[in-house]
This record gives C-alpha cells, structure tokens and sequence, in this order.
C-alpha cells in the first residue's frame, strides 16, 4: 500500500509517498527559511501562508516523480499535531479534504511519533521496546516506546527545548535564524588551543535524580559570558564551543542513566538536533561503552519532512487506523503518553 504524507506543523512543508514493499518512493521539502529570517523566528501567520502556497505543488511533484495519478494512493496521512494551529490546519485541511475527495482514508499523526518512527525508515528491523531522545526546537523528552502507539514519557524539559536554546544562544552572537546549525558549526571549528580557555558551562539537572532537563540557564550563561568577552578574537566560536560541549554532556548522561533505569538496549535519537555531529559521535561512543544499540535517521529525515509522516501513516493504517471522524481536527497541543 501507498501512503501519502503532509508535515507542515511548522516552518517546513514536507510531502513523501510511503510504500510498504518498495520503502521511500518520494519527497519533497520547501522551507521557510527565508520568509522568516529577518524577523529571527517563525511568524505563525507568514508560515500558514507558506504552506498554502506550496502544499499542492509538492503534492504534484511526488506523484510525479513517483510515476503514480492521485488515485494510486491509497491514504493520506498529515501532522495533526502538536504545532501551530493555523500551519497544521493548512496541511490538515488539504489531506481531510484531498482524502474524502478520493475516498481514501486519512490518518492523523503525531508530530514527535513520527519523529521517533523515523529511525525505523533506514532500521525497519529496529525492535520495541525502544528508548527516544527527541531534541528538536519545540521538545527534548526521553520517551519509551513500547509499542506502536504505546509510549511513556520519561524525562521533559522544564524550559526552553534543546534546538530552542541552541537558536537564542546564536541569535544573541548575531547568528541568523535558525541559528542552531551554525553555532554547531562555529563549535566545531573552534582552534584546538582556543577550546578550554572558558570555564566550563554548568551540565543543568545531572546532579539531582530524575531524566528532566533545563536549558534556559546555559541560554543566559551565554549572555553573559559573550557581553563580557564579545570582543576577544574568536569568542563566537569559544563560545558555541563551551556550549556545545554542555548541552551535549547533559544528553548523554540523561541517556546512560535512562538506559540503565528501564534496561532497554536500543536508543534512537529522533529530531533537529538529532543531525549534530558532536551528540551524534558523543552517543555513538556511550552506546558502544554500555552494549547498547544506537540508531540516528539520517539528517534528512531528523528534521522535519514528509517522509516520516508518510512512513507513520503507513504504519498506523496497516495497524488498522484511520480517521473515522470527518470534521477537521488538529491539536496544537497534544501529549505523546497517555
Ligand atoms: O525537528 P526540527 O526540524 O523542528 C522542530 O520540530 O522543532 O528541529 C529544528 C531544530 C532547530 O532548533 C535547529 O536549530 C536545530 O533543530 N538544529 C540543530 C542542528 N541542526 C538543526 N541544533 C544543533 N546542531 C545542529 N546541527
Ligand atoms: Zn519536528
């Protein structure tokens, strides 16, 4: 079976054909980069607009490229949620619509599920249960997977979201919207001499027991450190690194220690934040230290895109899953556990 899927929770419109036998047929991606950088975050009104815009156009181009007519899809799943209303309801409202037109199904999915799914798009073998660190800008949460559709939070954040904090710390250096690639990129190419010349950033919540987090202290220890050394050669990059280096630490002991407490020995690490080279080495090496098994979507389908909508439909309507209801629904807010 076929499944068309439509993520446009936020700032990027991602549309994919899904099929159970062949895998990933198509994708295409339009981002927003542009439209909302000069006012340094997303405008929720200027991206509903976007995705009007673009919505039937990328539809157009999967079919295309996937040699399929509309009436070869067989369901069309969409981001029901959590995101911004008015960007949901233009991906919702097309996929209800473009559904019942077809008299086809359509299948809500939750945003940060299909997040975690997206791991099982290059690891179809990837066996329940499962640990998930999902780190992107909206949500850092540890979550257990027990099953399709059975998931149990763990660990949340207090505060700001991990990609939240790495987008403000850029931003306050001057970076451009989205700033979290960047600062990671200034992190890395940061000279091996300039690396430990700050005193380290705290590692927030790893004293005390528990898997929640709180990053807006390093966001503010940020701030202070650049007002006071913004003119010394290199501070940027200093600084991205010190930071870096601290989120990072922070994740990986909150990992080890959810390991260790549910015993479980596969890890996926799901979300924007998810394409960072440095949690991407640093996890690496805790999982072969601890036997266990660590499993990254590929950059692509870390941030948000189409495929892994796609890839969740299908898998929710081979459970048996469609909306039976036919008004249009989307749920800005909307808890992954029950
Ligand atoms: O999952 P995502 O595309 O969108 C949300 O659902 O939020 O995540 C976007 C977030 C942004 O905050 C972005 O700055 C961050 O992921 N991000 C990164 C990197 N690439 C994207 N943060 C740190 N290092 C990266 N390499
Ligand atoms: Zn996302």
């Amino acid at each position: 079976m076929r499944v068309l899927g439509i993520e446009s929770s936020c700032d990027d419109t991602g549309v994919a054909i899904y099929d159970s036998n062949a895998g990933l047929l198509s994708q295409a991606l339009h981002s927003q980069i542009v439209v909302h950088q000069e006012y340094g975050g997303v405008v929720p009104e200027l991206a509903s607009r976007d995705h009007i815009k673009w919505v039937v156009s990328l539809v157009k181009k999967v079919l295309q490229e996937a040699n399929l007519a509309v009436n070869d899809v067989d369901a069309i799943a969409y981001t029901a949620g959590p995101g911004l209303i008015g960007a949901l309801l233009v991906g919702a409202c097309f996929a209800k619509s473009f559904a019942w037109a077809l008299k086809k199904p359509a299948i809500a999915i939750h945003h940060l599920e299909a997040h975690i799914l997206a791991a099982k798009l290059d690891n179809p073998h990837l066996d329940y249960p499962f640990l998930a660190l999902l780190v992107s800008g909206g949500h850092t949460q540890l979550i257990l997977a027990r099953a399709l559709n059975d998931y149990q939070l763990l660990g949340d954040t207090l505060d700001d979201a991990v990609g939240e904090a790495f987008d403000k710390t850029a931003k306050l250096m001057g970076l451009p919207y989205p700033g979290g690639a960047a600062l990671s990129q200034l992190a890395d190419d940061c000279p091996e001499a300039l690396k430990n010349k700050l005193p380290p950033f705290p590692r927030p919540m790893t004293q005390k027991p528990g898997l929640n987090f709180s990053f807006s202290g390093l966001k503010t220890h940020a701030l202070v450190l650049w007002h006071k050394i913004k003119e010394r050669e290199r501070a940027p990059s200093m600084i991205a690194h010190a930071f870096q280096e601290a989120i990072v630490e922070t994740l990986v002991m909150k990992c080890k220690r959810a390991l260790e407490q549910t015993h479980v020995n596969n890890l996926v690490v799901a979300g924007g934040v998810g394409a960072n080279r440095l949690l991407r080495s640093s996890i690496t090496a805790m999982g072969v230290k601890m036997g266990k098994t660590i499993c990254f979507p590929r950059h692509e389908y870390c941030t948000d895109n189409g495929a892994m909508v796609a890839y969740a439909g299908c898998l929710h309507y081979l459970d048996g899953r469609d909306d039976e209801e036919q008004s249009i629904v989307v749920k800005p807010r909307w808890a992954l556990s029950k």
